[in-house]
């Protein structure tokens, strides 16, 4: 039987590619920077500007189909999953990253239907790296199949999180409190790349044994998901559940048994539901 989503699959990777030009060319000139929620949190016109493109390339050829986008939400459109064929879009992963020029900067593109993610496509476009994961059917990095790296000892793991203060005190020092817990077990050590998404290929391809974050969205962890999981590896929720797109919460890791034990060392905090108004 052909696939439903593979034409779906391909024009995502069409467009991602597209969109990773628009934002090299982006980097030549001087960005200006807007705040949203924070005097952290970055956005800037390439970030809208990439959004409209993508979406506008997608309804173009889909017209049927949901959309769930970073700066579509953040200018009030609503945040919620349905049944329906739905691309979940973070125009750029890594804003801070793109403002700086620190190589991490990506297009990810997740894609769900009845919930259930299809297909993942992250560009990490300054690298040139373009990931691809469709169900059933492995992970790639530039058309290379990717592996996670199998490792099951937390002690010997890599670990990648994010570390940023998000006007939230309690927020913070529960971040901080995990990070320690986190770091003394001990593991090889911990990273922090400045994009999910990133975060989640770079497990997949076995460069990192581990990603944990609380706080991140639905647009940030639906292309990477879909990488991890078809590169062998686990997403799990923060609290060693099943992974809940909309929970804002995620483990993404070689194994089963790292995913567990690392579990044991992050004490949940209340980060809320990307959903919270919708369902
Ligand atoms: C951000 C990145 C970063 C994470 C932030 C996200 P954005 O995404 O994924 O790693 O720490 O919480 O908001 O805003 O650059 O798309």
């Amino acid at each position: 039987m052909s696939d439903p989503w593979q034409e779906c699959l391909e024009h995502c990777v069409e467009v991602a590619t597209q969109a990773g030009k628009v934002i090299r060319e982006a980097l030549k000139s001087d960005i200006a920077v807007m705040h949203k929620s924070s005097q952290v949190d970055l956005v800037t016109e390439t970030d809208q500007r990439v959004e409209r493109l993508i979406i506008s390339s997608i309804k173009a050829k889909f017209p049927t189909h949901s959309f769930i986008g970073e700066e579509s939400v953040a200018a009030g459109a609503p945040s919620v999953l349905t049944d329906d064929p739905t691309w979940i879009i973070d125009p750029i992963d890594g804003t801070t990253n793109f403002v700086h020029g620190f190589p991490f900067v990506c297009v990810s593109i997740g894609f769900t239907v009845k919930k259930q993610i299809e297909f993942g496509v992250v560009y990490s476009c300054i690298e040139d790296k373009m990931y691809t994961a469709r169900k059933g059917k492995g992970a790639f990095c530039n058309g290379v199949p990717i592996k996670v790296s199998g490792q099951e000892d937390l002690s010997q793991c890599l670990v990648l999180t994010e570390v940023c203060f998000k006007k939230d005190p309690h927020r913070f020092d529960a971040m901080m409190a995990n990070l320690r817990s986190v770091l003394t077990i001990p593991v090889h050590g911990i990273r922090s790349p400045g994009s999910a998404a990133v975060n989640m290929c770079l497990v997949a391809s076995g460069a990192a044994d581990a990603y944990y974050h609380a706080g991140i969205h639905c647009w940030d962890m639906a292309g990477g998901a879909a990488v991890v999981t078809e590169a062998g590896g686990v997403v799990t929720d923060v609290s060693g559940g099943p992974f809940d797109l909309m929970s804002r919460r995620l483990i993404a890791a070689s194994s089963r048994a790292v995913a567990e034990r690392l579990t044991r060392h992050i004490t949940e905090f209340n980060v809320g539901r990307d959903d919270a108004d919708g369902s």
